[in-house]
């Protein structure tokens, strides 16, 4: 596909010979990769703090990653609409009237004001409201007050909204992708949907949305939470131990097999990872949720080794910014929102064949856990936050971190598809900073001539 890029750094997209010139200190883009070594597991502390590292971010991670839009359940007829965001480009999510989920990025081609203003909801066509001009569910400019007052060469199919060239699904997820050359999602997850099926197909039937999506603000860079949810399952005991205590059934402490626990944790050369506890113990806390859960028939659907490793309670992150927890049904972006700050947006998934009170079951149990002041996502905000606050300063920013536990245990283990490691290892860590590395000094489809 042609690059819709001018060697200028814009889009071509607008009036023939414009005469737009940036000036080449606005588009050059300096190599940051060296300020990860996952060789040797030390990374610089300012890729959390500094401004140009994160502005490369958005050049040549977000605008070429595939990037979570919406789940599937959110669309049910022509014109539902869902605002997210990819990178910090506003995005309309909607079903058009053929019934495909298409995604434009939400700023009209006159000014640049939103078009839509709504969290999501239903609607025919999406109408600026600085000056009305107006755009149907295909992105095409429909409606410009006052046309007769622009030139001839006006022509309305040069300014229709700018369309995301690549939207896909996996079980339900829909993601999106800028790149017009970029490989297809399933290709780029890879071994990582056997892992993700472990929350996703467990049910034939699929998984439904239940409640509004849960959005909070974290003081903290992106990378924090999302290398968290990738690799890191040793702050478990130490950040956790009070939550721990309060689900132990004696009240005294964790149960041994999740205090003592031993795991495997996987990753991939596209940086997706997933960590997870193998005891069959480690499952559905919600006694509801567990009493309905026919095992033999997930062991037959998705085998033993899924059903003891994966569908337990493990975490994993789809890079660069999507994550989720199995047993919980919580799935999030982490919104990068400048280099210090993210926004958490979470949906509660669950499977579709779940009756009633199996559903309010586990919406309470993902809430009382994992929702904005759950009993664990309070302590990891809290650390994420504690890291970021003090980054800023010349000695702690010059000073670098390590990430080193578990070097050299990599390994291909029976039972689990691709790479891992032991689970108390940085190795899924590693994996996501060597992707990172690799998307930073490589320029982009929108750089290339
Ligand atoms: S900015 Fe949208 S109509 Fe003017
Ligand atoms: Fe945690």
């Amino acid at each position: 596909m042609p690059n819709p890029f001018a060697p200028n750094g814009l889009r071509e997209a607008g009036p023939a010979n414009s005469g737009l010139r940036r000036p080449e200190g606005l588009t050059s883009v300096p190599d940051v990769s060296t300020m990860v070594d996952p060789g040797s597991g030390a990374v610089d502390r300012a890729i959390f703090t500094d401004r140009t590292v994160y502005d490369t971010e958005m050049r040549r991670i977000f605008a070429r990653s595939w990037l979570f839009l919406a789940h599937r359940d959110q669309f049910h007829k022509p014109g539902d609409f869902f605002q997210t965001f990819m990178g910090e480009d506003p995005i309309i999510v909607t079903m058009d009237k053929q019934k495909r989920i298409r995604a434009y990025l939400n700023s009209c081609r006159h000014r640049g004001a939103r078009v839509c203003r709504a969290d999501e909801g239903q609607a025919k066509a999406f109408t600026c409201t600085y000056h009305g001009w107006s755009f149907g569910l295909d992105g095409s400019l429909i409606s410009v007050p006052n046309s007769g007052g622009y030139p001839e060469t006006f022509q309305r199919e040069d300014w229709g909204l700018v369309e995301v060239p690549n939207v896909q699904e996996y079980h339900g997820l829909i993601f999106g992708n800028w790149d017009p050359d970029a490989m297809s999602l399933e290709e780029d997850l890879g071994d990582m949907r056997w892992y993700l099926d472990a929350m996703l197909d467990r049910d034939p039937e699929g998984t439904v949305v239940v409640g509004g999506v849960m959005k909070w603000v974290l003081h903290g860079n992106w990378k924090l939470a999302a290398e968290q949810f990738a690799t890191d399952w040793y702050h478990v005991n130490m950040s956790h131990a009070s939550a721990l205590q309060v689900l132990s059934p004696t009240g005294q402490g964790p149960k041994k097999e999740i205090a003592e626990r031993t795991g495997r944790q996987f990753h991939n050369d596209h940086g997706h990872a997933h960590g997870f506890p193998v005891h069959p113990k480690n499952r559905f806390d919600a006694k509801t949720v567990h009493q309905w859960y026919d095992y033999d028939a997930l062991r037959e659907r998705l085998g033993d080794s899924r059903v003891e490793g994966p569908l337990t309670n493990g975490h994993g992150t789809v890079f660069p910014n999507f994550s989720y927890l199995p047993i919980n049904g919580s799935i999030r972006v982490w919104h990068p929102k400048g280099p210090d700050r993210m926004e958490v947006w979470a949906w509660t998934i669950l499977d579709r064949s779940m009756p009633e009170e199996v559903r309010e079951a586990q919406r309470l149990y993902n809430l009382r856990t994992f929702g904005p002041s759950g009993i664990f996502e309070q302590d990891d905000g809290e650390n994420w936050s504690e890291c970021q606050a003090i980054a800023h300063g010349f000695m702690t920013n010059t000073t670098p971190l390590n990430y080193q536990m578990g070097i050299g245990s990599d390994r291909e283990e029976p039972g689990y598809p691709g790479t891992t490691s032991e689970l108390l290892s940085d190795s899924a860590g590693r994996a996501f900073y060597r992707r990172w590395a690799e998307l930073m000094r490589t320029p982009a489809w929108h750089e290339q001539a």
